[in-house]
């Protein structure tokens, strides 16, 4: 099993949204990280074989994936996801599955296991538009497993979860990614932190890093600075230096800094988290 990408390019007129892309996924889970507009929905879409590469090829075990074939090994949640909002959701689920082709029975049983899986078993006889965000959320997540795909691709599924759901999807996660590719892609660092086993960080179209959480924190050692000053001192060093966290204590206040060098004379080096990682990388996004 393996997904292979190489040098994937996608342009839109003059604005290059995938540059130059390659990457091999084997099972697992993987968490694409980036700011708005960094290319992970473009880049979601061309694996998905929904859009077609400006460049560079995709395949999936040597099969290319705008081929019918593997249609049948995908599951996709895009981002957007358009619902019928005056559908029941179980009519939907058996819709959504006449559509990849299975026959009714299969169809019904898998319904009935993928609406318990996500929680919503209790929901099915209610309508589309009567559900919350997190509900139509875990919905569309069910609706990409119909066909028990090898290959999951979930464009920002944890949006509108509650923290509660969030945990749940978790754990939903890393029992899917044991024998199949997951690639979800995200802009919050703490659901990728701990269930993605690759984190690929995406900046302007291409990947800047990519390997595990640790791996990719390492690149920043020595760049994270806690700092004790003064009141007095402290709006000084937030107009010099990228201030992650503040807090006070008792008259001082300790700041959390990115700095490539040492930012004042008693600043200790602190262990870099992804949090950081994330906020040293795309700063300028983080700001707007
Ligand atoms: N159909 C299009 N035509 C022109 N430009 C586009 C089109 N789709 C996307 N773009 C541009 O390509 C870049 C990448 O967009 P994309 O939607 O892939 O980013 P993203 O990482 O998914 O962002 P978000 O986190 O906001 O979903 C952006 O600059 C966007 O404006
Ligand atoms: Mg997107």
């Amino acid at each position: 099993m393996e997904l292979y990408l190489n040098r994937v390019t996608k342009q839109y007129g003059n604005k290059i949204a995938c540059d130059r892309i390659s990457l091999r996924m084997k099972s697992g889970v993987y968490g694409l990280l980036g700011a708005n507009g960094a290319g992970k929905t473009t880049l979601m879409r061309m694996i998905c074989g929904v859009m077609t590469p400006t460049s560079g090829e995709i395949t999936y075990d040597g099969i290319d994936v705008r081929q019918e074939a593997y249609r049948d090994v995908l599951g996709y949640l895009p981002q957007n996801f358009g619902y019928y909002p005056d559908f029941r959701v179980q009519d939907f689920m058996m819709y959504l599955a006449a559509l990849k082709g299975l026959p009714k029975n299969p169809a019904c049983e898998r319904t009935a296991s993928l609406l318990r899986l996500v929680s919503l078993e209790k929901e099915s006889k209610r309508k589309i538009k009567t559900l919350s965000g997190g509900m139509k959320q875990r919905l569309g997540i069910a609706q990409a497993l119909l066909n028990d795909p090898k290959i999951l691709i979930l464009d920002e599924p944890t949006a509108g979860l509650d923290p509660k759901e969030r945990v749940k999807f978790r754990n939903l996660i890393s029992r899917l990614g044991q024998d199949r590719i997951v690639l979800l892609s995200t802009h919050i660092v703490s659901d990728v932190e701990y269930i993605a086993g690759e984190i690929l960080m995406m900046k302007d179209g291409q990947i800047l890093h990519q390997g595990s959480r640790d791996e990719i924190i390492r690149t920043i050692h020595g760049k994270i600075w806690e700092c004790c000053v003064p009141e007095t001192n402290a709006e000084q060093l937030c107009t010099e230096h990228t201030v992650i966290n503040l807090r006070n204590s008792g008259k001082d206040i300790i700041l959390r800094v990115i700095s490539d060098t040492i930012p004042r004379e008693n600043a200790v080096s602190a262990e870099p988290t992804l949090e950081d990682l994330y906020l040293y990388y795309f700063q300028e996004e983080a700001e707007q």
